[in-house]
């Protein structure tokens, strides 16, 4: 393999590696806010796939240099979380992000075996992606507010005379 694509290689999976580890981080963050199973479920098992792919990856910078990656052990911080239902939109957003950047891995791997533990780890995201979506859907998409109609003062207040001064 060209060495000028070998290191753009070797730099974009240890960028992974970090992206991997403070994704696991946020979604800890968020599967402790959910007030659904759905929502901790689904945070607590990307988190695990999440760590899984940081493992998979340093594996993989591993055999290429024949060294671990500060990437894998170095200190990492996530944004502070303003509500959970932003929280959810930053992982959504996170998701396809990560989805696109492995279709350019994938674009510069040189090596079917490597292509094939890409896809996979993209495959992931795009569930993940799935589920945040649809629990964005259920959790943070405003039911409407009630007809004031409906409301017993408002129906009430209805039959008041308006005197056009109040
Ligand atoms: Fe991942
Ligand atoms: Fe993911």
């Amino acid at each position: 393999m060209n060495p000028y694509c070998l290191r753009e290689l070797i730099n974009k999976l240890k960028e992974a590696i970090l992206d991997e580890r403070r994704t696991a981080v946020l979604y800890a963050c968020l599967s402790d806010m959910s007030e659904s199973f759905q929502g901790v479920d689904a945070f607590a098992e990307a988190r695990r796939d999440e760590l899984d792919h940081a493992a998979t990856l340093t594996r993989i910078v591993e055999k290429l240099t024949g060294r671990t990656p500060r990437e894998a052990t170095q200190p990492v911080e996530v944004e502070p979380i303003r509500d959970y239902c932003s929280g959810v939109r930053a992982a959504i957003c996170g998701e396809r992000d990560a989805i696109r950047e492995y279709t350019e891995l994938i674009e510069l791997s040189r090596s079917r075996k490597l292509d094939r533990i890409l896809e996979g780890i993209r495959a992931d995201e795009e569930v993940h992606y799935a589920k945040f979506r649809k629990l964005y859907d259920t959790e943070c998409v405003k039911p409407c507010v009630p007809c004031p109609s409906q409301d017993p003062w408002m129906s009430y207040a209805s039959h008041i005379p308006y005197d056009g001064y109040s």
